[in-house]
C-alpha cells in the first residue's frame, strides 16, 4: 500500500467527470491526500457509487449531477462548493467525450456536442471558478490530450476540441498568473478507461506495437500527474501541458527502423 503525502488537507476541490476513468482515479487520489471533494458527472448513478465509496473511506464528498456543457449547471456546481465550504482551491476540468469520424461524415449536431462537452465546459469552469481561486491562490487542471497537440487519424472533432483546450490553458495561465492563479493541463496518451476500452478490446496489439512503453496508461498514472499540478509542489508551474503518454510523442511517427532491421 502506497503512503501518499497529505498535500490537500483543508483544500476544497471540484472534479468533473468524476464517475469514471481518470476523474474517478483523481477523486480517489485527492481524497487520499485529504481534500474535501465536490464531484460532478452526467452519470448520476456512477457519481453516487463513487461518493459512497469515498465517504466510507472517510472522505468529505458532495456531488452534483451536472452537464458540464451547460453554463448554468457549471455555475451551480462551483456555487455548491463555495456555499458548502466557503472557498475553492482547485478545479479539475476533466469531463470529456471522444468522437470518431471523418469531416464529411460528422453531423453538425455531433460536432457541436464535442465542442460543448470538451471545450465550452473548460471555459465555463474557468469563468466561474477563477473569481474564487483569486481569493485562495488556487489553480485549475484541465484534462487535455496528446490529441490536442498533434493529429490523429479519424478524430477531427476531438483533435479540434483538445487543441482548443491546450491553447485556452495557455491563455488562462498568462491572463491570471498576476493574480496568483495557476492554470495547467495534462495531456494523456491512451488510458485504460471506458472511453478507450472499445479500442483496446478490439485492437490491443496496436497499443503494444506503437507505444514505446508498450501499454496504455492506467487512470492512476494520470491522476498522479493531475494531483502534482494541483499541488504546491507545482507552485511555479503555469501554462504547462504535461504530457503523460508512455513515450508516444517522443517518436517522429516514422516507421520502426529498429524492428525492420532486426526482422531481416
Ligand atoms: N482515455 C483516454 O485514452 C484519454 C486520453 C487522453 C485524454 N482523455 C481525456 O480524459 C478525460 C476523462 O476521460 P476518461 O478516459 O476518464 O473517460 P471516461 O469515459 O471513463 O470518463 C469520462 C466521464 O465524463 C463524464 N461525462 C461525459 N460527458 C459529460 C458531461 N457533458 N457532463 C458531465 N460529465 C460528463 C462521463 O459520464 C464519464 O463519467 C476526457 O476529457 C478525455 O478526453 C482520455
Amino acid at each position: 500500500m502506497i503512503a501518499y503525502p497529505n498535500r490537500f488537507a483543508d483544500k476544497v476541490i471540484v472534479v468533473t467527470g468524476a464517475a469514471s476513468g481518470i476523474g474517478a482515479a483523481t477523486a480517489r487520489r485527492l481524497a487520499a491526500e485529504g481534500a474535501a471533494l465536490v464531484l460532478a458527472d452526467l452519470n448520476a448513478e456512477g457519481l453516487a457509487a463513487m461518493a459512497d465509496d469515498l465517504t466510507r473511506a472517510g472522505a468529505s464528498v458532495r456531488t452534483r449531477t451536472t452537464d458540464v456543457a451547460q453554463e448554468d449547471e457549471v455555475a451551480a456546481l462551483i456555487a455548491l462548493a463555495v456555499d458548502a465550504h466557503g472557498r475553492l482551491d482547485v478545479l479539475v476540468s476533466n469531463a470529456g467525450i471522444g468522437h470518431y469520424g471523418l469531416a464529411p461524415d460528422i453531423t453538425a449536431e455531433q460536432w457541436h456536442r464535442v465542442m460543448a462537452v470538451d471545450v465550452d465546459s473548460v471555459f465555463f469552469g474557468a469563468k466561474h471558478a477563477i473569481p474564487h481561486l483569486r481569493a485562495t491562490g488556487g489553480n485549475i487542471v484541465n484534462t487535455c490530450s496528446i490529441s490536442g497537440l498533434y493529429g490523429d487519424y479519424g478524430l477531427v472533432a476531438y483533435n479540434t476540441a483538445k487543441g482548443a483546450v491546450a491553447n485556452m490553458t495557455r491563455n488562462l495561465a498568462i491572463d491570471h498568473a498576476p493574480e496568483g492563479v495557476r492554470i495547467n493541463a495534462v495531456c494523456p496518451g491512451g488510458v485504460d478507461t471506458p472511453m478507450l476500452r472499445r479500442v483496446l478490446d478490439r485492437w490491443p496489439e496496436e497499443y503494444e506495437r506503437l507505444i514505446p512503453m508498450q501499454r496504455p496508461a492506467q487512470p492512476d498514472e494520470i491522476a498522479g500527474a493531475i494531483t502534482f499540478l494541483a499541488s504546491a509542489d507545482a507552485s511555479y508551474i503555469t501554462g504547462h501541458l504535461l504530457v503523460v503518454d508512455g513515450g508516444v510523442t517522443a517518436a517522429t511517427g516514422q516507421p520502426n527502423f529498429d524492428r525492420m532491421f532486426r526482422s531481416r
